[in-house]
């Protein structure tokens, strides 16, 4: 039962609550600069490459953008900024420093903003806002994405790099979106002159996902699974019927529905027991709806 106290405090944020709604669609970052030594580590955390297109999410006066291109020729950038005046001072600012060719600012609520074409996403907003935008840049970005936001985090996504030097500066986080490989998953390979249907069903959390894997009635747990962007790599170790226990290292691109890459083993040599061939062949791995792995299995043990 909640104290006297404790309810009037409640009963005072919901109220605030719905007067806001009714100014507001969402909650709302005001203005702030980031002060230049978080642009910088921000900059310099997003590792830029030839090529890529960063947007700043809430670009302000569009420090972090401009930043972005002067730290490479061949950055383009993209502010979207809910306040008018900071876009149009924004696009000026761009024609004075003469990178109106590089870089656009728009005019658009962040929750709008076309996340499905950019290599980096800057925020420097509230912690609620970023959290709220959190399920839209993992849903619309791109695998491999790199998210970089200062002082505050993404509530439990782990972020995969941190600039913390402390002494009163802020953290700098870097996440990397994964790619979606929750779900089914089967690929055929011939090894040791057998077809072999693999079946596996990964589970996902953010970046960190798990497996198992089932060929004929014989299932696994996929080992050592790392997953990185649209990068994928586990190993499996078991016996497959017809060639003997194995060691097999699986690395691909996830791409959508498929995943292609290779796989390395190393499998006993026909006639030698004690003699192990390394070999490698090409892997294409389909999602599919029903995974084998839930087959029926039986009872039969041999
Ligand atoms: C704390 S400032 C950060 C500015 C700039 N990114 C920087 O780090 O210097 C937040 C900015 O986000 C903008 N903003 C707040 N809510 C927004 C929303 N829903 N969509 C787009 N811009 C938003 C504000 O107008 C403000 O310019």
């Amino acid at each position: 039962m909640p104290s006297r106290r404790s309810f009037l405090a409640i009963a005072a944020s919901a109220a605030a609550l719905r007067a806001g709604s009714a100014a507001a669609q969402e909650r709302f970052s005001p203005f702030v600069g980031s002060n230049l030594d978080n642009v910088r580590r921000m900059v310099e955390l997003a590792a830029l490459r030839a090529g890529d297109t960063v947007i700043d999410l809430g670009s302000g006066d569009g420090r972090i953008v401009f930043a972005a291109l002067q730290s490479r020729p061949d950055v383009r950038g993209i502010g979207v900024d809910i306040n008018a005046e900071l876009v149009q001072k924004s696009n000026a600012a761009a024609l004075e420093r003469g990178v109106a060719d590089r870089v656009r600012f728009l005019h658009q609520n962040a929750f709008d903003a076309d996340l499905t074409k950019v290599d980096v996403i800057f925020m420097w907003l509230f912690p609620e806002l970023m959290r709220l935008l959190r399920p839209k840049i993992l849903a619309q970005a791109r695998p491999g994405t790199r998210v970089v936001a200062a002082t505050w985090d993404l509530g439990s996504w782990p972020p995969d790099m941190i600039d913390d030097p402390g002494g009163g500066a802020s953290p700098v986080r870097r996440w990397v979106v994964p790619a979606r490989v929750e779900g089914g998953w089967q690929w055929d390979a011939t090894i040791g002159g057998v077809s072999h249907r693999f079946s596996a069903v990964f589970e996902q959390r953010m970046q960190h996902a798990e497996g198992v894997v089932r060929v004929g009635n014989r299932r696994e747990i996929l080992q050592h699974v790392i997953l990185r962007g649209d990068a994928l790599q586990f190993g499996i170790r078991m016996t497959l019927r017809g060639v003997g226990y194995i060691g097999m290292s699986l690395t691909g691109r996830v791409r959508g529905d498929t995943i292609e890459g290779m796989i390395h083993a190393q499998v006993p040599r026909p006639g030698d027991d004690e003699a192990m061939d390394d070999i490698s062949l090409p892997w294409r791995a389909r999602r599919v709806a029903s995974p084998g792995f839930f087959g029926v299995t039986g009872t039969d043990l041999n």
